[in-house]
């Protein structure tokens, strides 16, 4: 089956040498049966013809703000119907408009004002894709959850070769499928009522005392666990929250505040048998000190040897000691071998659902308002979510929980 059988596409062209194979993209998003509205930049018209892209596309091009036609707001109806906004290529004026927010021509204004998920396959000479200002503003763009396919290295216009080259334009498809597939960045996870569940959510690293002035901590902000704990509160569950951190709970919540290992233990000991579902979202420190100062370590006394104890796995012996009916959900923050290594501790943790963080990836993992995560359940399911905001994250491990427990 065409891979893209009734979604609406707008395919943005701007004007750089490689605007000639937007025609193939635009080619083989029709192969895979999208309805494609390609819409031109003025300076496109430079590289290639308005023809020839209406006579490909299921609509005729557009290519202002002002030229008529049935709809007299194209840049925000445009937007607002596309399931998916493609801009091939994407100089890097367009990437500058699009990171700052300005609404230069039609293509700039119908990319403010989608909330589709939107892709960029990026085209300019090798000198302006390295320029810190066209970095910063990609690296802005793919923060916010945008798809940047390319470029490539090969020869760019006036003979010169090097960084810059657009992607294949079977490339470009390919990420536009992978991103409107099941599970892809464009998806949009369920949103199944979780009324009359009761949920219990970890937030944040806990911070293990040395003296009474310092700690052991991790990186974790806690922004993940909280905005898990909201989706829940927002389909209707009665939410614990288990936190270390200070941000702002979901009002609904009930909230316990921790700080060491052994406080959260006790809390989630204490709180589980009362609730349907777990989500260890909470970095735990895997060791403590085993005596903590009374005093603090003074730099005259030397280098002080602090000797570190294990902790207790607090999300393994839940999943040892739960009901049947109970789901344990975990977290495996990993650098490499991701699914092989979250594999590994969904096993021996005994869990029904494991949430992999790439932590090392852009934009994702600690401190940053999204993240891309792989949620692997028992039984092998395995669903990849691409950078999203971290509640657009909650909302898929929400949904993969309520298939463990509805199978
Ligand atoms: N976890 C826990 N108690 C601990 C350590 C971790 O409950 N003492 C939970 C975390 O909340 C998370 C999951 O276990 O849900 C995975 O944590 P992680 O630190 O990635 O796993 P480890 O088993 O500690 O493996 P490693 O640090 O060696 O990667």
């Amino acid at each position: 089956m065409a891979a893209l059988a009734g979604r609406r596409i707008v395919l943005g062209v701007s004007g750089g040498i490689a605007a000639y194979k937007s025609v193939e993209v635009l080619r083989r998003l029709r192969d895979e049966g999208a309805h494609v509205v390609p819409v031109m930049t003025q300076a496109a018209h430079h590289f290639i013809g308005a023809t020839t892209l209406s006579a490909l596309a299921s609509e005729p091009v557009r290519t202002s703000m002002w030229d008529g036609g049935p709809d007299p707001i194209p840049h925000t109806r445009l937007g607002q119907q596309a399931d998916l906004v493609v801009v091939a290529p994407a100089t890097a004026r367009v990437i500058g408009a699009y990171a700052n927010g300005l609404s230069t021509d039609l293509l700039t204004n119908t990319l403010i004002a989608t909330r589709a998920p939107v892709v960029l396959a990026p085209a300019m000479h090798a000198e302006m894709w390295v320029h810190a200002a066209v970095a910063d503003n990609v690296a802005t763009l793919r923060r916010r959850g945008v798809t940047i396919v390319g470029p490539g290295v090969g020869r760019l216009a006036g003979g010169d070769s090097g960084v810059g080259r657009m992607a294949d334009p079977a490339d470009i498809v390919e990420v536009v499928v992978d991103v409107l597939a099941p599970g892809g960045a464009g998806d949009a996870p369920g949103s199944r009522a979780m009324n009359g569940l009761r949920v219990l959510v970890t937030a944040g690293g806990t911070r293990e005392p040395i003296d009474p002035v310092r700690v052991i901590a991790n990186r974790s902000s806690g922004k993940q666990g909280h905005a898990i704990a909201a989706e829940a509160v927002a389909r209707g569950a009665t939410v614990t929250l288990v936190t270390t951190v200070d941000l702002e709970p979901p009002s609904a919540a009930d909230v316990v505040r921790v700080e060491t290992s052994a406080e959260m233990a006790e809390a989630v000991g204490r709180l589980a048998p009362d609730h349907d579902i777990v989500v260890m979202a909470a970095a735990v420190a895997d060791f403590r000190p085993v005596t903590t100062a009374t005093d603090k370590l003074k730099k005259a006394d030397g280098v002080p040897q602090i000797v570190l104890e294990p902790t207790e796995d607090i999300v393994a012996g839940l999943a040892t000691a739960r009901r049947d009916d109970q789901t344990i959900v975990g977290f495996a923050a990993e650098t490499s071998d991701l699914v092989e290594n979250a594999t590994k501790k969904l096993e021996s943790k005994r869990l029904d659902v494991i949430v992999a963080n790439d932590v090392s990836a852009p934009g994702a993992g600690f401190a940053h308002d999204t993240n891309a995560v792989t949620i692997i359940s028992k039984g092998g399911r395995t669903v990849s979510v691409s950078l999203a905001d971290k509640r657009t994250i909650a909302a898929h491990v929400l949904e993969a929980i309520l298939d463990v427990r509805s199978h």
